[in-house]
């Protein structure tokens, strides 16, 4: 049976943990060929195992997303490898250690914006020249909840996630005329390393955060929808911000 990603390239970051990895993993069952990358070199070659094991086609190599060199080098390696980009998955980005806004100090905003919301746009910058020399390509973008609504100690991650959220609706606009759709994801409370690691507190996430669901979602369920979007089948869906998160911002 064919894969609504069958004869893709696509090239997806913060794939050694969590979403990014579950992405590799869901992109190669629909059919994509996956160019992996993570700031942690053992963890991106970890997630290249497990899609060839899987039986999908994975290169995978270190890269930091708030780099600028760094960036151009991963789209560049992913055009050298199999010439040409058609979808990206921009997922890397990282909270803060929870604080009232007034308590925040300008190193608390460093890595989010860096990390977040320069390293998404930096992506996106490199990668639309290589989507335009083939006609187009789709970007989907990590966002969050957090970046639609208020989350109280996240004013950082929050605005973070709102700019990636806004760059997505921008990119969108400007490039719709040129072939490239662009859109976020919004994840709710996800099972991944750092809510493993929040859970650990005692917190209910299920009853405490209003999840309709009650309970937490699984790294596929964002992965499956970022597929989704990256693949021909969304062809008329542009400039979205989609939440996958139980119900949980309905409820907001
Ligand atoms: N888990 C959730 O509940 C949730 C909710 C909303 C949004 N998100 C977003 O989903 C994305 C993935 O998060 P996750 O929960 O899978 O976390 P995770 O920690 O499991 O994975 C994040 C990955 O990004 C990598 N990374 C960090 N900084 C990087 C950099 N500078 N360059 C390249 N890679 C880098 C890490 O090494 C790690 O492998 C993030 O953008 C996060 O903000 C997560």
């Amino acid at each position: 049976m064919a894969g609504f990603l069958d004869g893709k390239i696509a090239m997806i970051t913060g794939a050694g943990s969590g979403i990014g990895r579950a992405a590799a993993l869901v992109f190669a069952k629909h059919g994509a060929t996956v160019a992996l990358y993570d700031i942690n070199g053992e963890s991106v070659q970890e997630t290249v195992r497990m899609v060839t094991q899987a039986g999908g086609s994975a290169s995978g190599a270190a890269a930091d997303v708030s780099i600028e060199d760094q960036v151009a080098g991963m789209v560049a390696d992913v055009v050298q490898r199999y010439g040409r980009l058609d979808a990206a998955f921009n997922n890397a980005g990282v909270g803060h250690n929870l604080k009232h806004t007034a308590d925040m100090t300008l190193d608390d905003w460093k890595n989010p914006l860096g990390i977040t919301l320069l390293g998404t746009w930096m992506c996106i910058k490199h990668q639309i020249p290589e989507m335009l020399k083939t006609g187009g390509g789709s970007i989907v973008n990590t966002a969050s909840n957090a970046g639609k609504a208020a989350v109280p100690t996240l004013a950082a991650y929050g605005a973070t996630k709102a700019g990636v959220i806004n760059i997505s609706k921008t990119v969108a606009v400007e490039y719709a005329e040129r072939g490239i759709r662009c859109n976020a994801v919004c994840p709710g409370v996800i099972e991944t390393p750092p809510i493993t690691a929040f859970r650990a507190t005692g917190v209910d996430f299920g009853k405490e955060m209003q999840i309709p669901m009650v309970r937490t979602g699984r790294p596929e369920e964002v992965a499956e929808l970022a597929a989704w979007l990256a693949s021909p089948l969304t062809s008329y869906v542009t400039g979205q911000a989609i939440s996958v998160d139980g119900g949980q911002s309905s409820c907001q």
